[in-house]
């Protein structure tokens, strides 16, 4: 079996062609990335050498190059990973999202329907659904509800997951969608919430936190997000939407004062900072049908989690100061300073 993984040098990416490697040897995985500032070549220094592993840097909007290599590799799935992913930066300039998470789908889709791909994974995200207010804690996600949006980059998913949709009714691609909530673990962009309050904590720096902290997110160990991945792949139905979620739901200030005491860091560093533009209040999976139809469980608690997260950000702290000591200064400057 030959799969195409995108978006392999970045957070899930990665973490789900280590998945695959662990745990299918007989499969020839081809990672793809273009290598934007979220991708990082040097996470996957450790399976470079590994015979059936490679590693080809493109755009998935380049339709020439996407074809070329379909045409070259003849591969049997494709899982889509390879997103502009940061909500904040969509905020700050749309069109890159609009570029890659739709434009970048369709020539992926093109290109394995032209090549007969046997299936097709997009990987979605739970912002699809937009959000729910944080007094109902009855409410949760689930797969038939409408789909909505509330910045540039759900927007972009959300044509993402309707494209694909289109595709597999209108031309029968075989495809399959999973909507995950927020994921946390090793190797993701400093950017993100828990890997940036986990560098600002360790540098005894401001932790900025939107509005009030008081949004909720549905929190999920990245190795649960690639085995839930991996079981869609194997038994789930082609045409399905699938929810990935652990109800693991935490609001901001308790993620973060989570990080500071396992730090040992006081939470004086906590600094209150102007809202997200359009902030969802409340995000929250039922992952009752990837639970009943293909018996994926989360198996990492959020405590075992955080701490194993921290833990690999100790011991990593060369992987991730040398992104945070480059443009993503300029980057930090512009958001964060004066908000
Ligand atoms: P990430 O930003 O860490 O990685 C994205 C990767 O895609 C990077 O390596 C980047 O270089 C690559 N990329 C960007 N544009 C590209 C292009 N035009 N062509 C080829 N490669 C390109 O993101 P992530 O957190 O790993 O997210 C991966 C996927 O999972 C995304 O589709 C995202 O929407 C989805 N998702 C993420 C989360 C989360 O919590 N991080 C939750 C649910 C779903
Ligand atoms: P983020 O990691 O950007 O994921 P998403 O927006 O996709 O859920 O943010 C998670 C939550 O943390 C979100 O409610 C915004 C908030 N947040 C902060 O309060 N401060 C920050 O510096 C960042 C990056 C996020």
């Amino acid at each position: 079996m030959k799969m195409l993984v995108t978006g392999a040098a970045g957070f899930i990416g990665s973490n789900f062609v280590f998945h695959m490697l662990d745990e299918h040897p007989d499969a020839q995985i081809v990672a793809l990335d273009a290598l934007t500032y979220a991708g990082n070549l040097e996470t996957l220094d450790k399976v470079m050498d590994e015979d059936n592993f490679s590693f080809v840097k493109a755009d998935i909007a380049d339709r020439e190059a996407v074809f070329q290599l379909f045409e070259d590799e003849k591969f049997d799935v494709v899982v889509n990973f390879a997103a502009e992913s940061h909500v904040d930066r969509s905020i700050e300039d749309p069109g890159v999202f609009l570029r890659t998470n739709i434009i970048g789908t369709q020539v992926l889709m093109d290109a394995s329907r032209e090549f007969g791909v046997q299936r097709f994974h997009q990987v979605g995200t739970d912002e699809v659904y937009g959000d729910l207010p944080l007094d109902r804690p009855d409410l949760f996600f689930t797969e038939d509800m409408n789909i909505t949006a509330s910045s540039p980059y759900s927007a972009s998913k959300a044509s993402a997951d309707l494209l694909a949709m289109a595709y597999h009714r209108t031309y029968g691609l075989p495809v399959t969608i999973s909507r995950c909530s927020n994921n946390y673990g090793p190797y993701q962009f400093p950017e993100k919430l828990i890997p940036l309050m986990i560098a600002n904590a360790l540098a005894d720096k401001p932790l900025p936190v939107y509005g009030t902290g008081e949004n909720v997110r549905d929190w999920l160990y990245v190795e649960d997000h690639c085995r839930a991945i991996d079981m869609v792949l194997q038994d789930g139905k082609v045409g399905e939407v699938y929810n990935i979620g652990g109800h693991n739901e935490k609001s901001n200030l308790e993620v973060v004062k989570t990080i500071l005491r396992q730090l040992g860091k006081p939470e004086s560093l906590i600094t209150f900072v102007g809202d997200r533009k359009g902030h969802d209040l409340r995000y929250a999976i039922d992952p009752t049908k990837i639970h009943n139809d293909l018996g994926w469980l989360p198996e990492t608690k959020f405590d075992d989690g955080i701490r194993m997260t921290i833990q690999w950000y100790l011991d990593n702290e060369d992987w991730w100061q040398k992104i945070i000591s480059g443009e993503y200064q300029q980057y930090y400057e512009k958001m964060y300073s004066n908000r």
